[in-house]
């Protein structure tokens, strides 16, 4: 059993509107696997209609801004099929600095196609990290905290897995909290992102991974729910820095004596 079972979190709220998805943890489990295999090969695309084309400069001042350099050391949780990574490499200098990490064999193919040679890649849990302790400068996460079972349990293997004085970076979109800037993001991500996806691509699974997307950003847990995980999982200088009402950057730091906290 996990130890931590006690201290489990969703980041979604699971019993709201995810019935028409799946019923329980298991099939929860099989449906997210299906679908990121499925889609894979399209979400390069789907992803460039979803942010105008602006999705690598956004992914990369972040890692900027988390404080990444020449020389360090990625891990990159979710890798998908290398958004983040890529910046990463471009930053670092070093591919075989960054190690990218998926449970979906069909995104992690993505990734190799077009980094793989360069760049270590893992298929494994978040929740669980077959990687050692204190080996990476920084952690990174795009767009796939609303996909972990248990969001504590992920963040203290992300605390585990950095060095002293690590920094960890979180990208999510959150679901706005003025009104006219949720009228508009339902109207665009609830609908129209949807339907172009499976317009553009023909698939099926892209729509409806698309309207996933949205659904769990409606459902996710608060802001201040998720800091508050960040800080209990042992990070210092938990902040969330907030554009549109609609783009999260989650950072938090470990501690220089970081090893001592756990
Ligand atoms: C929306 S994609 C994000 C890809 C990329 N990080 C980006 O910035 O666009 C979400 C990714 O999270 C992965 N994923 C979902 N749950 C996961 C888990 N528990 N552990 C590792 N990867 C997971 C999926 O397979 C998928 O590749």
């Amino acid at each position: 059993m996990d130890t931590h079972e006690e201290d489990k979190l969703a980041p979604i709220d699971c019993d709201a509107a995810f019935s028409e998805y799946y019923t329980d943890p298991l099939t929860r489990d099989v449906f997210l696997r299906k679908l990121f295999d499925e889609t894979a090969h399209h979400y390069d695309h789907i992803n460039r209609v979803l942010s105008f084309g602006s999705g690598s400069w956004y992914r990369r001042r972040e890692l900027l801004e988390a404080g990444l350099r020449p020389g360090m050391s990625v891990l990159d949780v979710a890798i998908g099929t290398g958004l983040v990574a890529r910046q990463a490499i471009l930053i670092t200098g070093e591919p075989s600095a960054v190690v990218g990490l998926d449970l979906s064999a069909g995104m992690l193919a993505e990734v190799r196609r077009g980094l793989g040679r360069q760049m270590t890649l893992i298929r494994a849990d978040a929740e669980q990290l077959p990687l050692a302790d204190g080996g990476f400068h920084l952690v990174s996460m795009g767009y796939a905290l609303r996909h972990v079972a248990n969001l504590n349990a992920a963040l203290r293997e992300f605390h585990r897995v950095l060095k002293p004085g690590g920094r960890l970076l979180i990208l999510e979109i959150g679901r706005p909290s003025s009104r006219v800037a949720l009228a508009l993001a339902r109207a665009y991500l609830a609908r129209i992102v949807p339907w172009l996806s499976g317009w553009t691509t023909g698939s099926k699974p892209a729509r409806t991974l698309m309207r996933y997307y949205w659904d769990t950003i409606e459902h996710c847990i608060a802001p201040e729910s998720i800091l508050a995980a960040i800080r209990a999982a042992g990070f210092e200088h938990a902040q969330c820095g907030v554009e549109w009402d609609l783009f999260r950057a989650y950072l938090g730091k470990k501690s220089c004596n970081g090893a001592d906290l756990r």
